[in-house]
C-alpha cells in the first residue's frame, strides 16, 4: 500500500525518470507469473535506492529479499565501477526469475543471488556493507537489524522497507516492534520516510 493516494502515486512516478525497458519487461513478468507482484518495489523506490547507492558511491551491497530482482538491478545503476551486490532469497522459483534478468543485463559477475534463508547467508557472507537493503519476511527484520549492525561500514547505510505495513503499525503488528526498536536503539540515526510503504534509513550514530 502507498501513502499517498493513486492519483499523486502516478504523478511522481511520471515526474521519476523512467526504469529501463528491461524493468518494464521484468515488471510485466513478475505480475503475470508469480505471486504477490505488489512485493516489487516499483520505479520510485527503485530510482530512490539506486540515487542512495550512487550517493553513497557504495561499493558493498547487501540486499535481504531479492523476489524477482527489480530492486537488485535498480541498485546495481548506481553501484560505482567494482561495486558489487549480495542478494538474499529463500525460494529459487524468485531467484530463478532474477538470475535470468540479471544475465540479460549483463549483471551477472556484479549481482550474486544466495538462495537460502537469509541468516545463514548474512553469517557466511561476512562484511562490511556500504549499503543493506532490508525486505524480506516481517518477522526477521529485528534479527537481520541486529546481525548487519556491526558489518555496517563507518559509513553504510541500512534502508528498510515497509516499515508503515500500509497503516497496520498504528495497531502495534511486528513491524511496529522494529521501529521502536530502531528509535529506541543509542547505537543508531534513524528517520522514517513515507515513501511508498515507508522506508526507514538507519546509520550508526
Ligand atoms: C518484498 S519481497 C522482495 C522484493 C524485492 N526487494 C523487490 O523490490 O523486487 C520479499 C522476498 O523475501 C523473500 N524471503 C522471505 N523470507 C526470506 C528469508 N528468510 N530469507 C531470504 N529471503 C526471504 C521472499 O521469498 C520474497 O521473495
Amino acid at each position: 500500500m502507498d501513502v499517498v493516494g493513486p492519483d499523486l502515486e502516478r504523478y511522481a512516478e511520471e515526474h521519476t525518470t523512467p526504469h529501463p525497458p528491461l524493468l518494464d519487461e521484468l515488471f510485466r513478468e513478475t505480475h503475470e507469473t508469480l505471486d504477490l507482484p505488489q512485493m516489487l518495489t516499483g520505479p520510485i523506490e527503485g530510482r530512490f535506492l539506486q540515487f542512495l547507492v550512487w550517493a553513497l558511491r557504495a561499493e558493498r551491497v547487501l540486499e535481504i529479499g531479492t523476489y524477482s530482482g527489480y530492486s537488485a538491478l535498480s541498485m546495481a545503476g548506481g553501484l560505482p565501477e567494482g561495486g558489487h551486490i549480495d542478494t538474499c532469497e529463500l525460494e529459487e522459483k524468485h531467484a530463478e526469475v532474477a538470475r535470468r534478468y540479471i544475465e540479460r543485463a549483463g549483471l551477472s559477475e556484479r549481482i550474486a543471488v544466495h538462495v537460502g534463508p537469509a541468516g545463514e547467508t548474512i553469517e557466511r557472507l561476512g562484511g562490511p556493507w556500504d549499503f543493506v537493503f532490508i525486505d524480506a519476511d516481517k518477522e526477521g527484520y529485528v534479527g537481520y537489524y541486529e546481525a548487519v549492525l556491526p558489518k555496517l561500514a563507518a559509513h553504510g547505510l541500512i534502508a528498510a522497507d515497509n516499515t508503515l505495513r500500509g497503516g497496520r503499525v498504528l495497531e502495534g503488528d511486528v513491524i511496529s516492534e522494529f521501529n521502536d526498536r530502531v528509535r529506541d536503539d543509542p547505537r543508531v540515526v534513524s528517520v522514517l520516510l513515507t515513501v511508498r510503504d515507508g522506508v526507514t534509513l538507519i546509520r550508526r550514530a
